[in-house]
Order: structure tokens, then C-alpha cells, then sequence
């Protein structure tokens, strides 16, 4: 590092460097959301609707940030959010991914679309969460969920806010969706535009697929075959009688991710859920919903006391989760940003971006005058009148 170099540190700063780094269309899916972006913006700039309440003259000699998820010790209550086709953000992009979790002690989440296995992820030292979503074909989620047992994950999470896939109106602009190009010309052409990327992520021409279906698949090498297969695999008629059946089989944790309404969260809780998500799948579903910070206080209140309840969607810095917690929330996830590390510099960057947050999370908690996860209480924060 010479004297003009300036070390990441931020979201932002990750951010802009994945920017620099990815063929366009790889930087919008992850960076995008859904219609005109609007519930996505809200995520982030709604955190500025809240005030930490700062306290003075306290002993906060010892601050830790050390909590506990899903039953698990954890270093701070943050977990890596699934996020689908990580893998095509660096080479063996999860495994990546789950490595740095590892060192900053928190879970990674490994989605059913991810580029590398269960087994892959569960290999480097900790199985992960995995997030299910539920396909028409019963038998292959069947085999999904013993192959997470059988690996070691002991928490699934269940996605339920994508009956249909939002209109994320940047990949149709950049030819992935709407049947504008086909998706296997698409991906070619645009290797082109970022050879460093294209050289890191091991391509070389060949598209990658999603690990966790390649098996279920009739050829996995047919890209347009493969996403046609999955597009057709993602199952609407999904209602909350399936939880049960889920329950049946998954016998570890399980946790509803999707919810923003209280009587959702209280019906989630009624299918005998661990847990629930607060989000709107990053505003990349319905664009107009409410950010997920707003809707956190109403879920907390009724239903803090009988769930663990854990929110994402624009968490973007130590304070972010400081205020998360205040608001009752149990612990968050955080998606796009870990992807952009990864994007950025792999697996040290996304270890370095979550030590500065934890650091956050420890001088927030300090300034509040508090020294343990379990003193967060909506007693540390204040809405902004309108
Ligand atoms: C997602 N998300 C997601 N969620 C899920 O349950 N399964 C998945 O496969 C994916 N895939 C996915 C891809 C991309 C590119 C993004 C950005 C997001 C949603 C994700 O888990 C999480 O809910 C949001 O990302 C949270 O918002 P932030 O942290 O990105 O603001």
C-alpha cells in the first residue's frame, strides 16, 4: 500500500469497488431492486427516521457484542444474508463468503440458488443456514433439505415473499430477463466488458450453474434450459398449510423469512416457526411496501416477547444495527453489502468489512451506555416526529 491508497472501509466503499470491478449487468442484479427502486431506497434512508439516544457516565468497561441466533453463540447478532448466485460475485463466491462469517463468528446463509454446494459451504469448517425456497417438485426439496441435514445445517430459513419473482427492470434492461437476449448470450457477451472479473470468478466462457440443482436438472450446461427449468420450478400456490408439512420434514430451526405484516408474523408464529424475518426481500419484490425498519417496532411489540425476530434490508453500518436492536429486533442479516466485498476483494474483504462493523456495533453500544446485546431496548432510541 503506498502513501496514496485509501483501504476500503465502508458499504460505500465496497460498493463503488464492485462498481469499477463487474460486467454491468452482474453489478445491477445485485445492485438492483424492484420497479422504480423505491421500497429499496426506503431501507436504507428510513434508518434516518430514528435517533440513538446517547447516555453519559456509565461503566461501559467490557462492552461485548457477543449474542446468540438461532440457538448458536455468535459474535454479534448479524448473520450473512442467502443471496442467490453469490457465486458469480468471486470465485467459489460462497465458500468465500462462509469462510469470512467463520472468522468474524457469525452464520452464513447459503441460498438454494447458490453457485456452490451445501457440501462445498458446509466444508469449509461450519455448516451454514440454508434458505429454502419451495419448488412445485415436492421430492427434489425433500432431497435439498436432507442434504442440508445431512451437512450439518441445523437452521433453514423459508422464504416466503417470492410467489413470483419482483420486476427488477435492470436485469430486463440488461437483457437477463424478459427474453430480450437469451440469457447464455447475454452472460458471454458480457464477460467480455470485465476480463479481471471474468479470469477471478474461473469462467473463461462457461457460464456457471447453480450448484445446489445441478443434479435435478435434465443439462445443467444449457443455460437457457437451466433457467427456464427453475423459472417453472418456483411454486405460487404456496399457503401456510405447507409450513406444516415443512415442519415435518425439517427438523432443525426453522425460521419465515418475508414478513412485514403483524398478523403474517403472528400466523408464522402459530405454524410452531423458531423465528421469523422482517423484510421485503431487499425492495426487490413489491416496490411501494414499507422499508423493513419501519415495520420492525409493531412485529416486535406483539410478538417480541414469544419469537426470535431478526430483520433485514438496508443495514448498511454498525449503527444501522445498533438501531435495529433497539427497535426489537433479535439480530439482522445483511445482503447486498457482503456481496460487494466479496466482489471487491473476496473473502478478506468481506472479513475486514464485518470487523468495522462490529466495531460500530461496540463504540455504538459503549455511547449508549450499555454493555450487552440484551440491554438493546427501544428505551436507546427515538422517532423523528413527520
Ligand atoms: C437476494 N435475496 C434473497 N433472499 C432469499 O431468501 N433467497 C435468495 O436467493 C435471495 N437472493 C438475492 C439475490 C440478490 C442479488 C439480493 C440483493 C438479495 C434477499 C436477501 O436475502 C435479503 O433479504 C436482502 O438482500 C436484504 O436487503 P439488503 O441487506 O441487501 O439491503
Amino acid at each position: 500500500m503506498s502513501i496514496y491508497d485509501v483501504v476500503p472501509v465502508t458499504v460505500g466503499d465496497y460498493r463503488r469497488r464492485a462498481r469499477r470491478r463487474l460486467p454491468r449487468f452482474l453489478f445491477d442484479y445485485l445492485d438492483g431492486a424492484a420497479n422504480d427502486e423505491v421500497t429499496a431506497a426506503a431501507n436504507e434512508s428510513d434508518f434516518g427516521r430514528y435517533h440513538l439516544l446517547q447516555r453519559v457516565l456509565r461503566d461501559v468497561d467490557g462492552v461485548s457484542t457477543a449474542s446468540t441466533l438461532a440457538g448458536r453463540e455468535v459474535n454479534m447478532p448479524l448473520a450473512l444474508a442467502p443471496v442467490g448466485m453469490a457465486g458469480m460475485y468471486a470465485c467459489r463466491g460462497e465458500a468465500q463468503g462462509a469462510r469470512a462469517a467463520q472468522r468474524a463468528g457469525i452464520p452464513f446463509t447459503l441460498s438454494t440458488l447458490g453457485i456452490c454446494t451445501l457440501e462445498e459451504v458446509a466444508a469449509t469448517g461450519r455448516a451454514p443456514w440454508f434458505q429454502l425456497y419451495m419448488l412445485r417438485d415436492r421430492a427434489i426439496v425433500e432431497k435439498l433439505l436432507a442434504r442440508a441435514a445431512a451437512a450439518g445445517c441445523d437452521t433453514l430459513l423459508f422464504t416466503v415473499d417470492l410467489p413470483v419473482a419482483g420486476m427488477r427492470l435492470r436485469d430486463y434492461r440488461n437483457g437477463m430477463l424478459g427474453g430480450g437476449i437469451p440469457g447464455k448470450l447475454s452472460y458471454l457477451a458480457q464477460l467480455a466488458t470485465s476480463p479481471a472479473w471474468a479470469l477471478d470468478v474461473g469462467i473463461r466462457g462457461k457460464p456457471h450453474c447453480i450448484g445446489n440443482l445441478r443434479d435435478v436438472v435434465p443439462d445443467p450446461d444449457d443455460l437457457d434450459a437451466y433457467k427456464a427449468f427453475i423459472d417453472q420450478q418456483f411454486d405460487p400456490t404456496v399457503t401456510w398449510e405447507d409450513i406444516a408439512w415443512l415442519r415435518g420434514i425439517w427438523k432443525g430451526k426453522l425460521y419465515i423469512k418475508g414478513v412485514l405484516e403483524v398478523d403474517d408474523a403472528r400466523a408464522a408464529v402459530d405454524t410452531g416457526a423458531d423465528g421469523l424475518v422482517v423484510s421485503n426481500h431487499g425492495g426487490r419484490q413489491l416496490d411501494g411496501v414499507a422499508s423493513s425498519i419501519s415495520k420492525l417496532g409493531a412485529i416486535g411489540a406483539a410478538l417480541g416477547e414469544q419469537t426470535e425476530i431478526l430483520l433485514d434490508g438496508g443495514i448498511r453500518s454498525g449503527i444501522d444495527l445498533a438501531k435495529a436492536l433497539a427497535l426489537g429486533a433479535d439480530g439482522v442479516l445483511m445482503g447486498r453489502p457482503w456481496v460487494y466485498a466479496l466482489a471487491a476483494g473476496g473473502e478478506d474483504a468481506v472479513a475486514s468489512l464485518l470487523d468495522v462493523l462490529q466495531r460500530e456495533l461496540l463504540v455504538a453500544m459503549a455511547l449508549l451506555g450499555i454493555r450487552s446485546i440484551d440491554e438493546f431496548s427501544p428505551e436507546l432510541i427515538e422517532e423523528l416526529a413527520q
